[in-house]
């Protein structure tokens, strides 16, 4: 496989064209932003930490019958991926209230729900990832009812299966963004699952072992990343 021309470049991420129209090139930055881009570092290592914890989560999902656009990694920091059209609805799965669900309803972190809660997002920068509903999804032609319920089913399945997968690594599974893509008429998981993308915190302690740290200046951002890394890699 022939890494191509770069077709995109996100905020952690750069997509690059293959020889094959079906196959992307995935390359993970150590590039970070927080708060809609306003505050800036990098964050040394973590393009191979969220290559890896993606590849081996990606690989743990097929096995419980989750498709995704993965296909391999062929790199510290790079992997192979399905050649996507990403839908433009970030799903966001909550088993306990912390970040902007605290900001929104004035509730206090740490309250771990009965039922976990899922939100849509908006997928535009310019207008900040608003909170939508179905049916703004459906109205706005974001995706058709048949896809929302396919992804909305997807997300929970994919809740059950990694909160069973962290907490063997002494890990509670606190919230985390998905997005979708359309692979010749089917809908499967796209983008990362990651530090980036995921709040975790460690069982017994709740010390925050994901983007918070950097988000919130908690110090150790580095060695975070690289422990997640490992407990995963251990345990895949
Ligand atoms: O900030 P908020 O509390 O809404 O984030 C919920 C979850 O979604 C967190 O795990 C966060 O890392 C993730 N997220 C993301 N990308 C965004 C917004 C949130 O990965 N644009």
């Amino acid at each position: 496989m022939i890494k191509g021309e770069k077709i995109y470049e996100g905020k952690a991420k750069i997509l690059y064209k293959t020889e094959d129209p079906d196959i992307l090139w995935q390359s993970f930055k150590d590039d970070a932003t927080a708060f809609d881009g306003i505050k800036k570092g990098t964050i040394i290592g973590k393009g191979v930490a969220n290559n890896t914890i993606s590849s081996n989560l990606f690989k743990l999902l097929k096995e419980h019958g989750i498709e995704s656009h993965f296909m391999e990694k062929v790199s510290n920091t790079e992997m192979l991926v399905k050649n996507v059209e990403i839908v433009m609805v970030e799903v966001v799965v909550r088993n306990i209230s912390t970040g902007s669900l605290c900001r929104r309803y004035g509730v206090a972190e740490g309250i771990v729900f009965e039922k976990p809660i899922v939100e849509l997002y908006f997928k535009n920068d310019e207008l900040h990832d608003p909170l939508m509903n179905d049916d703004h999804v459906v109205a706005l032609g974001l995706a058709d009812q048949e896809e929302l319920a396919t992804m909305k089913n997807q997300a929970l399945r994919i809740n059950e299966i990694l909160k069973e997968f962290f907490s063997t690594i002494g890990i509670k599974l606190v919230d985390f963004k998905l997005e979708f893509g359309r692979f010749h008429g089917q809908i499967i998981l796209a983008d990362e699952i990651s530090p980036d993308t995921c709040r975790f915190w460690e069982m017994g302690t709740n010390r925050k072992l994901d983007k918070d740290r950097f988000r919130q200046d908690l110090g150790d951002v580095e060695k975070t990343y690289h422990e997640m890394m490992q407990r995963i890699v251990r345990k895949s």
